[in-house]
């Protein structure tokens, strides 16, 4: 019988070390083919460079990979590391090949990769949670502070050279005030979604005197109450240095009509389209703000646009835009004022997407060796 390069003692191993030796094997065989669609740096490159004896192939250039590129270049890919921009279905995984293992993704959302067509083909996903935590918490604060203070729309006035026909006035460009006030001594701030970022983004807020958390949540856990224990921290019964009075999971109507502030921080896809359309807009106070630094596809953006024109709502700030990034100057929210929107930067910073390159890299390799991702989205009861 020819050598298959396996030690006896792989016979009377576990299923995981079995398949750890046969990766290994065919490792040492042939190399294994890992394509990555953007160069992740100097720091996190280098990774993947030495890890073995690998064929790496990188698209080339510094912007969004190209859809042909990928397909010309996945056949025979052992191994996949994507960005939100590249989709994942069907036809690439096909083009792959059944050697295909890992999809790992840059991102913690996963909108982009069918989940039923890798669960299908028996691909492994890898994405990157809790690294991005604190910065996407960060940026959703600045847009509640920029959305209610008018920041866009003044900003592009000294911009723009015309800060000599703005000079201070009494009333001129006031805002709603995101802490408490004399004149509004109690806060609610709403979530829509109340995952890792949105906790991180109401510990943010309590410095600000917020004194109600109102929250929706697809998830039906009986463990999401107020009786939550890993809620407590918040509330001002047990943090003499916080102001929140309660913590409430509310049906989404209620979220709607008593938010001051809404943060939209709920995974995209088919089950929440549009969950913030006109209904809901025209449900919310007048002097509300809306953030959204989740997915585009959350809100309708033309029922966004109406309800900062006739004054539904007080304004928005916004990460992500549906049918980003061909949000051109005819974009229905570019005329809205009150509508501050940035290119989807929410994890922008050196650090947190250094963790998450890093991150990307290591679920790659861990599934390459057949072990255990740091990060995997289990496909069970998803796909
Ligand atoms: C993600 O990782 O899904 C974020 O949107 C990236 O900023």
């Amino acid at each position: 019988m020819p050598s298959s390069g396996l030690s006896s003692s792989s016979y009377s191993a576990s299923p995981q070390q079995r398949l750890t030796a046969v990766v290994s094997h065919l490792r040492r065989e042939r190399k294994l083919k890992v394509v990555v669609t953007r160069d992740l740096g100097p720091d996190v490159m280098p990774i993947l460079k030495q890890w073995g004896d690998i064929e790496l192939v990188t698209w080339p250039e510094d912007r969004a990979c190209e859809r042909q590129w990928l397909l010309d270049n996945i056949p025979g890919a052992s191994g996949i590391i994507v960005m939100l921009t590249d989709k994942v279905d069907d036809e690439l995984l096909e083009k792959a090949g059944r050697q295909l293992r890992i999809v790992s993704t840059m991102s913690v959302g996963y909108e982009h990769v069918d989940l039923r067509a890798i669960s299908r083909a028996g691909v492994r996903l890898g994405f990157t949670p809790d690294v991005l935590t604190d910065a996407v918490a960060d940026l959703s604060v600045m847009l509640a502070l920029m959305a209610s203070r008018n920041a866009g729309q003044t900003a592009s006035i000294v911009q723009a050279g015309n800060w000599p026909n703005s000079p201070w006035a009494p009333f001129k460009f006031c805002g709603p005030q995101l802490s408490t006030s004399q004149f509004s001594p109690t806060r609610t701030v709403g979530f829509l979604g109340f995952g890792r970022i949105a906790r991180a983004t109401l510990a943010r807020l309590i410095p600000f005197g917020i004194t109600h958390c109102i929250y929706t949540t697809r998830s039906s856990s009986s463990s999401e109450t107020d009786e939550d224990p890993t809620l407590k921290p918040y509330l001002s019964a047990t943090n003499p240095l916080s102001s929140l009075k309660s913590i409430t999971r509310v049906p989404l109507p209620t979220l709607a009509v008593e938010s001051d502030v809404l943060f939209v921080l709920a995974p995209g896809g088919p089950e929440t389209h549009h969950i913030v359309g006109e209904e809901f807009l025209k449900g919310m106070k007048k002097s509300a703000v809306l953030v959204n630094t989740a997915r585009g596809t959350l809100v309708d953006s033309e029922a966004l646009a109406r309800a900062l024109r006739e004054e539904w709502i007080w304004g928005a700030g916004l990460d992500v835009v549906e049918g980003e990034p061909k949000i051109g100057v005819d974009h229905v929210l570019l005329k809205e004022p009150r509508c501050v929107i940035l290119p989807h930067i929410a994890s922008a910073t050196f650090e947190t997407r250094r963790g998450m390159a890093t991150l990307a890299a290591k679920n790659l390799l861990a599934a390459l060796d057949g072990g255990d991702m740091p990060s995997e989205l289990d496909l069970k009861g998803r796909a």
